[in-house]
């Protein structure tokens, strides 16, 4: 039995749940879970609704929170649940330490945190210290004070430019589209200073450089901490700090992105930024239970993406690398041993992620035809939609390879149950402010945001107790709704359920990757502890290697051939 079978599964003769905090500290675990956890992604809004609101909440989750431990996830990461008036679905918080009512209470969340650690789950928060909702307490101080006062500096405000200031202080274009400032009218009614948002003009930038903001945030990472959870996921990591010059920018895209160009926006990885997180870590180590902090920084390679993880820094940084990779064995190979090889060199795992609630869905992104500019979305209108049976197939083999790999893995809520990108939302029913700030030229990610089937004859599918899901299902999810799959031993849950478990068996996620050649250019091939790995990203079948025990293959083998689009788990046979 492995470590992570050891930390999930209390033993069953007696009543006592283990607290985690202990077991961590329980001598021949491990302690540093967070080197190889799988951790699953959910997203409140879309999980389960017990209010009967149409909006899922927090005492959905932990009713559910059974099914996540059929499933044999380490951890959970929960999207935004803050008080927040939901311009961007929880990413603008007006009070970083309470519960928006839509969610739930404080004692909810204590309620969720509790079961999921009596099931041996962690649970890792999301922060959002980029930016508050423009309904925040300080944000609307800083609106009735005056220029230059010290509600203004904990944001971002300029005078503009032009002999009236009629103009914005740069050209900085918003990443949900159209301008990053936005002008005041100042207390007296006169037209005022410009604020700065990268993102919604409901969600103002803080000011980093300022002694009040650093020790806020601590104080909210230690609410949460002295709650019991026991991480943070930290949204847009590479973002607090701006170029201190605020020089006119043009991104080499035509859409603005959440990052990644080769040079840097001047509102991205600057290198102060980086002090926050040593100083966050320090925080993080005052608490026993070895609590963990993972970046969401978009940077340009994976070596920049090991900024974050050095050893005084996060202890995870989100691998987009590897998500933006197409379904192709030499780029696959490429991004493996660059991850591998920079994370390792400042000691810290690589993660793996495919799919998470900003980008198109993986069973659909990887077999688009098309192009897929990140975060603009796909609508009704999309010339290369593929055929949902490839897309499918191509999401459980590159799901297959990435649950092989060594380090942690992320998994988005869905994608267990082979969900597809839901492309034909009606236009009235979308909410993404990207839509809004483009006047629908951008769609937005509102098509993979859309409420989880948990049951096929129910009313929505069993997602809400009496409401309208806040965005429409489709028709299709009927026969991918989890209590089907469940039943089905060929199901996309059952095949993530068996991954799971022989990924914690075989303890890959603490293993070794290393490469077997001689086979052609569209398989990958390698071991991992004891088993080994092929990935057939080509369309045409290869002959399944000889002397091996199959473990699980993502599709239907053809006797002995391994068709396209498929992966299969192997091990020696003895002897
Ligand atoms: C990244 C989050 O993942 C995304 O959903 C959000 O809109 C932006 N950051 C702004 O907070």
């Amino acid at each position: 039995m492995t470590v992570h079978q050891d930390l999930r599964r209390p033993d069953a003769s007696t009543d006592a749940v283990p607290d985690l905090d202990e077991t961590t500290r329980r001598p021949g675990t491990t302690a540093e879970w967070w080197r190889s956890a799988v951790i699953y992604q959910i997203y409140p809004r879309s999980f389960s609704d017990s209010s009967g609101d149409g909006i899922g909440d927090l005492p959905g989750i932990t009713a559910r929170l059974g099914a996540l431990d059929a499933l044999g996830v380490d951890a959970i990461w929960l999207s935004p649940f803050m008080t927040s008036p939901q311009k961007d679905a929880g990413y603008d918080v007006t009070d970083y330490c309470d519960v928006d009512p839509i969610f739930g209470t404080l004692s909810d969340f204590d309620a969720l945190l509790a079961r999921a650690h009596s099931l041996g789950i962690r649970v890792i928060v999301d922060l959002v210290p980029n930016h508050s909702s423009d309904q925040h307490e300080w944000f609307q101080q800083a609106l009735t004070a005056a220029p230059g006062s010290p509600e203004r500096a904990r944001y971002i405000f300029r005078e503009g430019k032009g002999p009236e200031g009629q103009e914005p202080p740069n050209n900085w274009q918003s990443i949900f589209g159209g301008p990053a400032w936005t002008r005041i009218t100042e207390a007296d009614g006169t037209p005022g200073q410009w604020y700065l948002h990268l993102f919604d003009s409901s969600q103002p930038d803080f000011d980093w450089s300022q002694e009040e903001v650093k020790q806020e945030f601590r104080r909210i990472l230690r609410f949460w901490l002295d709650r019991g959870v026991d991480g943070f996921r930290v949204d847009v990591a590479h973002g607090l700090v701006k170029d201190q010059d605020f020089p006119d920018y043009t991104p080499d895209a035509d859409a603005a992105s959440m990052g990644g160009e080769a040079t840097p926006a001047p509102y991205f990885e600057q290198s102060a930024v980086h002090e926050v997180y040593r100083d966050w870590r320090l925080v993080l180590e005052e608490y026993a239970g070895d609590r963990a902090l993972c970046g969401e920084a978009w940077v340009s390679s994976v070596e920049k993406a090991a900024l974050w993880v050095r050893p005084d820094e996060m202890h995870q940084t989100f691998n987009f690398q590897y998500l933006e990779a197409s379904w192709d064995a030499q780029q696959l190979r490429g991004v493996i041993n660059d991850s591998l090889r920079a994370f390792t060199a400042v000691g810290a795992p690589s993660t793996w992620v495919l799919s998470n609630h900003d980008v198109v869905r993986h069973a659909t992104r990887l077999a688009l035809t098309g192009e897929n500019p990140q975060g603009t979305g796909i609508g009704p209108d999309y010339p290369g939609l593929p055929d949902r049976e490839t897309g499918l197939a191509r999401a459980r083999a590159a799901t297959a390879l990435m649950l092989a790999l060594p380090g942690s893995a992320y998994i988005y809520q869905g994608e267990e149950l082979g969900l597809d990108e839901v492309h034909d939302l009606p236009d009235e029913a979308r909410q993404d402010p990207t839509w809004f700030r483009t006047a629908g030229e951008r769609y937005g990610r509102d098509g993979c945001r859309v409420p989880l089937p948990w049951a096929a004859d129910a009313d929505d599918f069993g997602f809400t107790a009496g409401g309208t899901p806040w965005l429409p299902q489709p028709e299709r999810w009927r026969g991918l709704a989890r209590d089907v799959q469940q039943a089905d031993p060929d199901s996309t849950l059952s095949l993530y359920r068996r991954m799971l478990s022989l990924r914690s068996e075989h303890d890959l996620g603490l293993g070794e990757l290393n490469w077997l050649g001689g086979r052609s250019e569209q398989v990958l091939m390698f071991s991992n502890q004891d088993v080994v790995v092929l990935a057939n990203t080509g369309t045409s079948s290869v002959p399944l290697p000889t002397g091996h025990e199959v473990l699980l293959a993502s599709s239907a083998l053809e006797g002995d051939e391994v068709p396209g689009d498929c992966t299969v788990w192997l091990r020696r046979h003895a002897g």
